[in-house]
């Protein structure tokens, strides 16, 4: 098997699985219990916390352990709207995660007015249209540091600024970069930001949301005094610890994603193009993560592409879905305008550290013929 669907989830790190062993055998103590026994499950939650925190460059207080990036999305959607009632105003781009657009969905429910803010044919972000969309009425302006299809960046922190300057809550979704590309938070400008700890390599079910401990979020689940009572339910000690073990790994992670994953993907990119013709690569000329790649073929179907890869043992995936048995373009590629014929065509290879040039070879050796053969039937 080869698995080039890192965006998608992680393989968990052999040191992050060391890091949780004795968490799944002989230290199950509850933190929150009163002995001594329980002080190392919690003593291991302020670590992780520490390792957490020194990730993103912010005080341990500011790290709420979550279930992961659409829990973190969700509470500051909720804490946003809890700390600024009076505001009835929220700002997302078009090409969010899904977690992102169904809580803009839902604050329009509930009367909000939303703008989502357009993205051109490579992604990028209209920056003016975003500025222009800052009102004094915006209780939230929500952006993704990459996109999780593409792997497009776009600029949070000056965004971020931007907000700040106008007294705007802003929320970071940094779920794809984090791990892959330097990312420190600037507490100041970034009110809220969301981090995911699957997509670098720590058990699934397990995040965070940073958000300063003075800003006094409310909690999105209530119930008891936990991560400070701004989460309650007992912790998910195998995911925070993971999580932590995961994110001391990521430290040399944009050094070697610079080095050997970048050349990796450009490689695939040049070869895919020269064995395949109509080909494209969506959002290539725009400032793109290292270990992403999209690739477009022309009037081949991604969903029988994707099937004939999996055969061969490829695990690659898509943005389309698939609604009522006719296949549609997702809504990222839609949004970039990218033509029906290529959007419909879709096969996204993302890469970790743990993918290697023959594994390229071995899809290089496959892919034209495939490609080939489903454009003749
Ligand atoms: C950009 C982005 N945001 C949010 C999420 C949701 O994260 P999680 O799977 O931890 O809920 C994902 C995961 O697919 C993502 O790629």
């Amino acid at each position: 098997m080869i698995y080039f669907d890192n965006n998608a989830t992680t393989p968990i790190a052999p040191d992050v699985r060391e890091a949780v062993r004795p968490f799944l055998n002989e230290l199950y103590a509850n933190p929150s219990s009163p002995y001594g026994f329980a002080r190392k499950t919690s003593v291991a939650v302020a670590t992780a916390r520490e390792q957490v925190a020194t990730l993103v460059g912010v005080r341990p207080a500011a790290i709420i352990f979550t279930s992961g990036g659409t829990e973190s999305i969700n509470t500051a959607f909720h804490a946003a709207r809890a700390l600024r009632p009076e505001r009835r105003h929220i700002v997302v781009s078009t090409v969010e995660h899904s977690a992102t657009l169904a809580c803009a969905r839902r604050a329009e429910e509930a009367g909000y007015r939303v703008t989502h803010v357009p993205v051109d044919e490579d992604g990028r972000l209209d920056m003016e249209a975003y500025e222009a969309s800052l009102t004094p009425d915006t209780a939230l302006a929500s952006f993704m540091a990459a996109n999780n299809e593409t792997g497009v960046l776009f600029p949070v922190t000056e965004m971020a600024a931007q907000a700040e300057e106008r007294n705007i809550f802003f929320h970071c979704d940094a779920t794809q970069v984090a791990g892959k590309i330097p990312f420190g938070v600037d507490q100041r400008g970034m009110t809220f930001v969301s981090l995911s700890g699957h997509k670098l390599h720590a058990p699934k079910g397990v995040g965070a949301l940073v958000v300063d401990p003075t800003l006094n979020a409310p909690p999105l689940l209530a119930g008891g005094d936990q991560e400070g009572g701004r989460r309650a339910g007992t912790e998910n000690i195998i995911g925070i610890v993971g999580f932590g073990a995961a994110a001391e790994l990521a430290h040399n992670a944009p050094a070697l994603f610079e080095q050997s994953v970048r050349p990796l993907r450009d490689e695939l990119e040049r070869r895919v193009s020269d064995a395949v013709d109509r080909v494209r690569m969506a959002g290539a000329t725009a400032p793109r993560l290292p270990n992403t790649s999209m690739l477009l073929f022309a009037d081949a179907p991604s969903e029988a592409l994707l099937a004939r890869l999996d055969m061969l043992g490829f695990c690659c995936s898509s943005g389309s879905a698939c609604t009522s048995g006719a296949a549609e373009p997702s809504h990222v590629l839609a949004a970039m305008r990218i033509p029906p014929e290529y959007a419909l065509g879709a096969v996204r290879i993302s890469f970790s550290r743990y993918n290697r040039p023959d594994e390229v070879n071995e899809f290089i050796k496959e892919i034209g013929t495939l490609v080939n053969s489903l454009r003749q039937t």
